[in-house]
C-alpha cells in the first residue's frame, strides 16, 4: 500500500471532494457576523432542496446521533407511546433514545437483514394513541432500504408524527420529505453529503412544530425552539462548526450541479454493480434485491474466510477500507459503502482488490469475474 493512497469505502466518514476540502480551509469568520448569516441562509436553502422540503431545516453541530436525539427530545413527552420500526443497529438506537426520554416504546423488529413491512405497521397503527413512528430510511448496519413513502401513506390520516433517520441515505437516495409526509427528517454530514463528521441536520414540519411548542420535556443543546429563535436571524444558538458550513455549501453545490436525479441514479448504478460482482464471485448478499440500499452493500462473510482478516488484507495490501458487521452481525458480514464522492472507477478498483484479497486468503475466486460483472452493469449489459 502506498502511503497516503487509500480507498475509503466505509459507510461514513466517506471521501471528501477537493472542492469541499478547499472550501473548509477558508479563513475563519465570526459566527455572529453578517457573513455567517448569509452563509447559513444560503446553506439552508440548498439543504432544503436536497431534502426535497419546504419545511424549516436546522444545521446542528453534532454527529448524526445528535440529530436523532434532537428529533426525539423535541416531540416526545414522558409516557408517550412510540412505535419503533427496527431493521438493525440504527433502528435499535432510535428506540433507545426514545426510551431515554421516557417514551413507552413499542418495538416492531423485522430482523437484521429484513425490511419494514408496511402491512404489519398498518396493524399497529390502528392504535390512535401512538404519538410517533421511528423509522430508518437506510439501515446502514445491514444495507437494507425501507419504504418511507409507504409509511407516509399509512400516517396520512393518523395523529402520529413520522421521524425518519435518513443519515446514510440523504444525498445518495431519494427521500421526498414533503411528498412522503416525513415530519422530522434527520441527516448527517459524513455520509453521502461528502463532508467530514461534525454536522447533522433536521427538518421540521408544521405538524411537528405544533407538538414541539406544547412539549415540556427536558432539552437544552438540542432545543429546536432555541434553534428556531436564533435562526430567525440566520444564527445558531451555540457556536457552529463554521468551517464545516463552508464545506457544506461546496458539497451541496456539487450535488445540485449534478442534479438530484443523476445523483440518485449514480448511487443506484454503483449498488447494482457491487451486487452483480458479489454474486459473480459466488458470495451472498445480506439484503434482498427489492430492499437493497443504494449507498452500502452488506456481503455475508465467505465460508472459511475470517471477515476481519479479509478486511485487514484489503487495507494493509491495497489501502481499501470496508466496514465489518455490527451487533449480531459482527464477524459475519462486511460492508462496502458506495456513497457520496464515489464513481465507477472507485468501485472497479475496490472489487479488483477484493478479488485479490480473497485469492490471497485461498478462497477459490475466478479473478476478474466480479470486476467483469460490474463492468457489464456499467455498460448496460447486465442488470445486477
Ligand atoms: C442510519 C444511521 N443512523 C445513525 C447513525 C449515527 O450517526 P453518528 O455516528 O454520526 O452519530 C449512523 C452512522 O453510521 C447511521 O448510518
Amino acid at each position: 500500500m502506498l502511503a497516503g493512497k487509500s480507498y475509503l469505502m466505509i459507510p461514513g466518514p466517506t471521501p471528501v471532494p477537493p472542492a469541499v476540502v478547499a472550501a473548509m480551509s477558508r479563513p475563519m469568520i465570526g459566527h455572529r457576523s453578517a457573513d455567517f448569516a448569509d452563509l447559513y441562509r444560503r446553506v439552508a436553502d440548498k439543504l432544503r432542496r436536497v431534502c426535497q422540503t419546504s419545511n424549516e431545516v436546522f444545521v446542528l453541530t453534532s454527529s448524526g446521533t445528535g440529530a436523532m436525539e434532537t428529533a426525539v427530545a423535541n416531540v416526545i413527552s414522558r409516557g408517550d407511546k412510540v412505535l419503533a420500526l427496527i431493521t438493525g443497529n440504527f433502528g435499535e438506537r432510535f428506540a433507545r433514545i426514545a426510551r431515554a426520554y421516557g417514551a413507552s416504546v413499542v418495538e416492531v423488529n423485522f430482523g437484521w437483514g429484513g425490511a419494514v413491512d408496511p402491512q404489519v405497521v398498518a396493524d399497529y397503527l390502528r392504535d390512535r394513541e401512538i404519538k410517533a413512528v421511528l423509522a430508518t430510511q437506510n439501515e446502514t448496519s445491514t444495507g437494507v432500504a425501507n419504504d418511507i413513502a409507504a409509511l407516509g401513506r399509512l400516517l396520512a390520516d393518523h395523529p402520529a408524527l413520522l421521524l425518519v433517520d435518513a443519515i446514510s441515505g440523504l444525498g445518495g437516495m431519494d427521500i421526498r420529505t414533503d411528498e412522503w409526509g416525513v415530519d422530522l427528517l434527520v441527516g448527517a454530514s459524513q455520509k453521502a453529503l461528502m463532508l467530514p463528521p461534525g454536522l447533522a441536520f433536521v427538518t421540521v414540519s408544521p405538524k411537528a412544530w405544533r407538538v414541539i411548542e406544547r412539549n415540556e420535556g427536558p432539552r437544552f443543546y438540542f432545543d429546536l425552539q432555541a434553534a428556531r429563535k436564533a435562526q430567525a436571524n440566520w444564527n445558531a444558538p451555540f457556536t457552529p462548526a463554521v468551517s464545516l458550513f463552508f464545506g457544506l455549501e461546496a458539497a451541496l453545490d456539487m450535488i445540485l450541479a449534478e442534479g438530484l436525479p443523476r445523483v440518485f441514479e449514480r448511487h443506484a448504478l454503483l449498488a447494482a454493480a457491487v451486487r452483480a460482482a458479489v454474486r459473480a464471485l459466488g458470495l451472498e448478499l445480506l439484503a434482498p434485491d427489492e430492499h437493497a440500499s443504494h449507498t452500502v452493500t452488506a456481503v455475508v462473510g465467505p465460508e472459511g474466510v475470517a471477515v476481519d482478516e479479509l478486511r485487514r488484507v484489503l487495507y494493509s495490501r491495497y489501502g481499501v477500507s470496508v466496514a465489518g458487521g455490527q451487533g449480531v452481525l459482527r464477524g459475519k458480514i462486511f460492508r462496502i459503502a458506495h456513497m457520496g464522492f464515489v464513481d465507477r472507477a472507485d468501485v472497479l478498483a475496490v472489487l479488483a482488490a477484493l478479488e485479490m484479497a480473497l485469492a490471497e486468503l485461498n478462497y477459490p475466486v475466478a479473478l476478474g469475474s466480479g470486476v467483469r460483472a460490474a463492468q457489464e452493469v456499467f455498460l448496460g449489459r447486465r442488470q445486477s
